[in-house]
């Protein structure tokens, strides 16, 4: 039995159009989305992806078809039917890619606008500012907030966003936070609240790449630049040096830790008074922690302030 061209055709189709739908959807090349950034990247990429395998397929398959079916035969010395030229089929093969290239365009770049990347300064409230007089604009070119990186995503809610100062060094991610004065080498930071990272660098040029988190952003001397996330996810999460920037690039690395709130208020509790304390004492052995010092975290539940637990375990 001879099944018709067009059905078999219409066949592969389906099967391509499924095989593509599935594999956009379980291709399993990214890490675990840990922000809503990363999901929406993700969305772009699942789509790319599924794009891409119809295309390959589609390519790769008329390929071996026709390599099998046109091959030549034992003992044929003849040459095949001249061909030059099928306009259709041009117009064809220069349309799909278009139509392909200019719907990704659009959605890459509603994604890019979601991330905050066409308004990195929104957050800053100083577009009205700096119109208003020129003083204003030279203070916010000295501040240095340049637009450059991704603000604070669309729709991250009315909760003011933690902002920590990166400065990266050969070899090191320092991260200060304003709030509370805390400096260190991880990254930490309580999960559902926006964050706001402001880099520098000291040196060279460094670049700070959150793998599970979709975003990357170059550290460059002299001049700040900024990242946005919203971390969806607790847990602990590489931070990578992605800029080549001397002998030790590759051990470039730290960690960033998405708790809840409570683990990330008690962080900041015993480290402000940590940090407060090493600044009078050499050593900290916290096997002999003082009353103080394990009383800290718990300060908020005591309903009290820092001063007077000093006082009264004194
Ligand atoms: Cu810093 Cu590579």
């Amino acid at each position: 039995m001879k099944i018709p061209s067009n059905i078999v055709t219409l066949i592969a189709g389906i099967a391509i159009t499924l095989i593509s739908l599935w594999y956009g959807q379980n291709h399993g090349l990214m890490p675990v989305a840990a922000s809503d950034e990363a999901t929406q990247v993700d969305d772009i990429f699942a789509f790319m992806m599924t794009v891409a395998t119809g295309l390959f397929l589609l390519i790769q398959g008329i390929l071996i078809y026709s390599l099998i079916k046109f091959r030549r035969k034992k003992g044929d010395q003849t040459d095949g039917p001249p061909m030059e030229g099928n306009i259709p089929l041009e117009i064809v093969w220069t349309a799909i890619p278009t139509v392909i290239v200019f719907v990704l365009s659009l959605y890459s770049f509603e994604v890019y606008n979601n991330m905050g990347g066409l308004d990195p300064m929104s957050s800053h409230d100083h577009g009205t500012k700096m119109a208003a007089n020129h003083s204003e604009m030279v203070a916010f070119d000295t501040d240095k907030r340049v637009a450059l990186g991704l603000g604070v995503p669309l729709g991250s809610g009315d909760q003011a966003p933690l902002v920590v100062n990166v400065n990266g060094i050969q070899y090191a991610w320092i991260f200060t936070y304003p709030e509370s004065g805390i400096v260190s080498g991880e990254l930490h930071v309580p999960v559902n609240r926006p964050v706001q990272l402001k880099i520098e660098a000291s040196d060279v040029l460094h670049a700070l790449w959150l793998p599970e988190f979709r975003i990357k952003q170059d550290a460059i001397p002299g001049r700040a630049s900024e990242l946005a996330f919203l971390p969806r996810r607790t847990g602990a999460y590489p931070i990578i040096c992605a800029e080549l920037c001397g002998a030790y690039h590759g051990g470039m690395k730290s960690m960033l830790y998405v708790k809840s709130e409570d683990e990330y208020n008690q962080w900041v509790q015993e480290n402000t008074l940590a940090q407060a304390d090493s600044a009078e004492k050499v050593a900290l052995n916290t096997r002999e922690m003082t009353e103080e010092q394990y009383l800290a975290p718990y300060i908020q539940e005591m309903g009290i302030n820092r001063e007077t637990l000093a006082a009264l375990v004194k």
